[in-house]
Parts: structure tokens; C-alpha cells; sequence
């Protein structure tokens, strides 16, 4: 039994006949030393009485936003949480926490909440296939939500199938895997220098196209910010893209990959660790044309030299002694991934390659989810479900500061 006392637990608890398994959670979550506050929905109070969860968590149940107001119940209750979990989470939950919704004292408190937050839903494996549960679910995740479950199983009026409820002890393994990681992660990086790379460069055809890639940033600027969040001093080497710059992340915007060779080679000397997310152009135009090629021209042959291999440099200077730098790099693929990540990881000498299936809808360009193995040079392998990429980037981030502690 792992030790909780100091934790703070929001215990969210909705309108389906699984909430009486809350009560175990509750139990388990005490017995381990943790503050649990329940906050039921009135459907929720249909099928579990608050007393039983006064009794085990020693605590008032709350269910109205309109009780203690001068206490700002849903403020200090979503302040106070180091972990929140929605055990059952109804398809009515699901979609008004989707939706931002804060019509209730536990929408309302998960709102004003700024801790991880896990959601197990419950409920008929049509009402869980519907388009619109299966929408809410996907927006949860892309925000960083953990959804946890359902699990396949026997349901209520003697149907079985996808909608169970997991059972208390897995929701509470994943509570605790949440409070150890924020634990671990607080601060794990201060004092480190972080020099990331991030989005598609763009290599000039004449001034107004280019040659460019699919790239949108997102998980070389996540990395960026969790790193910073974690006590890094983050220098970001961006190639163009829309988003914007984490809080306490120093931005270095270029286009071109030779840009973005020269931003790096000028930083790397000082930092402590590499993360190459950026997409670079394999090739370039051999010249850019000073004016608009025209239309009545013809096609334009282009000729392409290739560019520089900024991580392949980098590593074969680590490898010489020059570089000191934990390097990482990514590899998108679409077919074999690891195969040619285990190459990739090898031919760059890099310390940890991320490799990603961009061929999946899901995952890689564009979208905010990504599913990722992450590939050691000591032959490690670290698979990573399919999550944000927000938290994709925390579990490379574990990665990294793993080996630096290592020294
Ligand atoms: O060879 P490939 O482009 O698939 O390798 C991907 C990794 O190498 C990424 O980390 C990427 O940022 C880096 N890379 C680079 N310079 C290039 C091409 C790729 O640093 N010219």
C-alpha cells in the first residue's frame, strides 16, 4: 500500500449504479493517508448516500455550489487537489466536462481545478459507442484528461459488454501513478538548460513558396513547456509556427533548416540536453529565385541539394567528445516504425529517439494526441498509450531526467 498522507484527493463522483463502488475508492484512498473530498451529482445521490462517504472519508460531502458561499467551495476544492478523479463518469458528465460546462458544484469545482484529472466512464456500451460519447472522450484526452476504461464486462439488467466501470483498485493504482509522477516531476529539471527544436522548417523556392512539411509544432513546443514547468531554462528553436510561446520559454524563431542549424550550434555548447522535435527538411532548393517565378514560365525545374543533419552532427560530435548534450531526437514514420527508429537511434547516435506512427490519424502531425514509443541507446523501450501530447512530452521528459541523474 503506497503512502498518501498529505495528498488531497477530489473525489467526483456521478449518477450511475456503479457509484457505489466510489465508496471502496474512497476507502482505499483514506486507508492510505490521503484527504478524500467526495463531491456528488445529484444523480449520483439516486444510488449512494453521502453519508456513506462522510463515514469513510471523516469529511462533509459537498453537492451544491450554492452551500458555504462566502468559501468559494468549487475554488478552494479545485485548488486544494493534487489529483481529481470522476468515479463513475456518466455520458452526461463526460460531455458537459467536454463541453466546459459548470451547471453543477462538480463541473463547477473541475473547472476552477488545475490538477491532473482522471475520468472512468460507466454506462451502456450503445450510450459509449454513440458518436457524440466517443467526441467527448477524444476531446477529454487531447486535453490532457486521463480516461480510464471502460472495461468490457457484464453491465446493469444482464447485458455485458464495453462500458463497465473499472474496478476500484485499478482506479486507484492510476491515482497514485498521478500523485508520484507530479511528486517526481516537481521541479526535477531545475538548474538544467533545455535547448528544443520544434515545427516544419520552410526551405524558399523564390519569395513567396517554399517546400515544406506537415509539422505543426505541437509536440516540440509541449516539450518546451513542461520542461520549463519542471524548473528547465527552455531555449526554443521554432521554425514557423502559429503557436505560442510557453510561459518562461525563450523563443528563437527561424525558417529554414540552415537557420535552424546555425540557432542550434550556437546554443548547444551550454545546454545540458537536446530535444530535436522540429521536422527538418531533408532538402532545399539549390536556389531560391530573387523574384516570383511565373506561371507563363513553365514548370520550374527544381534542383534539390541536401541539407544538413543537424541531430546526425550533433551526435557525431557527442561521439567525439565535443558535445556533451543528452540528445533526443524524433522519428515520424509510417510503416516499420521501430525498426527504422532502432536504426535512426544508432546511425544519429542519439541518446533517446521518439518514434511516432504519422500515419495514424490520431497521432503525429497536426493533431493534439500523439502515441509514441521512446526508443534508449541502452536498448530501453518505454511504450506511451495514446495521450496528449502535453503529456507524451512529460513521459519523455521522465525520460530524460532519469539519465541525468545517472550523471
Ligand atoms: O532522418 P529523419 O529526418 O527522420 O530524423 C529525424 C530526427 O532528426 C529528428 O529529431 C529531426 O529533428 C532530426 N533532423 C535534423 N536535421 C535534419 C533532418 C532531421 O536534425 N536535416
Amino acid at each position: 500500500m503506497s503512502d498518501l498522507r498529505g495528498a488531497r484527493i477530489l473525489l467526483g463522483v456521478s449518477g450511475g449504479i456503479a457509484a457505489y463502488k466510489a465508496a471502496l475508492l474512497a476507502r482505499l484512498l483514506v486507508g492510505a493517508g490521503a484527504t478524500v473530498d467526495p463531491v456528488l451529482t445529484r444523480g449520483a445521490r439516486h444510488f449512494v448516500g453521502a453519508a456513506t462517504f462522510e463515514g469513510i472519508t471523516g469529511r462533509h460531502v459537498r453537492d451544491e455550489v450554492w452551500q458555504d458561499i462566502p468559501d468559494e467551495t468549487h475554488v478552494a476544492l479545485g485548488r486544494a487537489a493534487d489529483v481529481a478523479v470522476v468515479y463513475p463518469a456518466t455520458a452526461n458528465v463526460l460531455a458537459k466536462l467536454a463541453g466546459g460546462h459548470a451547471d453543477d458544484l462538480l463541473t463547477t469545482t473541475l473547472l476552477a481545478a488545475t490538477c491532473p484529472l482522471v475520468v472512468a466512464p460507466a454506462m451502456h456500451t450503445e450510450m459509449w459507442e454513440h458518436a457524440a460519447t466517443r467526441r467527448n472522450a477524444a476531446v477529454l484526452r487531447e486535453r490532457g484528461v486521463d480516461v480510464l476504461g471502460p472495461a468490457v464486462g457484464p453491465l446493469m439488467g444482464g447485458d455485458a459488454g464495453a462500458g463497465r466501470l473499472v474496478e476500484p483498485d485499478e482506479a486507484y493504482a492510476r491515482i497514485v501513478a498521478h500523485l508520484q509522477a507530479t511528486r517526481s516531476r516537481r521541479d526535477d529539471l531545475a538548474g538544467r538548460r533545455v535547448l528544443v527544436t520544434a515545427g516544419g522548417t520552410r526551405e524558399p523556392i523564390d519569395p513567396v513558396r517554399f517546400l515544406g512539411n506537415r509539422s505543426s509544432g505541437k509536440m516540440g513546443f509541449a516539450v518546451a513547456a513542461a520542461a520549463a514547468a519542471r524548473g528547465a531554462k527552455v531555449d526554443l528553436v521554432a521554425a514557423p509556427s502559429s503557436l505560442a510561446t510557453p510561459p518562461g520559454v525563450e523563443r528563437h524563431d527561424v525558417t529554414t533548416a540552415l537557420e535552424m542549424r546555425d540557432a542550434v550550434l550556437a546554443r548547444v555548447d551550454a545546454v545540458d540536453v537536446v530535444v530535436k522535435a522540429a521536422a527538418v527538411a531533408d532538402f532545399r532548393p539549390a536556389q531560391a529565385a530573387a523574384s516570383k517565378l511565373k506561371k507563363a514560365a513553365g514548370a520550374p525545374r527544381l534542383e534539390l541539394v541536401p541539407n544538413p543533419d543537424i541531430l546526425a552532427e550533433l551526435g557525431a560530435r557527442k561521439a567525439g567528445g565535443g558535445l556533451r548534450a543528452l540528445l533526443v531526437g524524433f522519428a515520424a514514420e509510417t510503416d516499420d516504425v521501430e525498426a527504422y527508429g532502432r536504426d535512426k537511434l544508432a546511425r544519429k547516435n542519439a541518446d533517446l529517439l521518439v518514434v511516432n506512427d504519422v500515419g495514424a490519424a490520431d497521432a503525429g502531425f497536426g493533431v493534439d494526441t500523439n502515441r509514441v514509443v521512446i526508443l534508449g541507446r541502452d536498448g530501453s523501450r518505454v511504450e506511451v498509450a495514446l495521450a496528449a501530447k502535453t503529456m507524451v512530452a512529460d513521459r519523455i521528459l521522465d525520460e530524460v531526467a532519469a539519465r541525468l541523474r545517472q550523471g
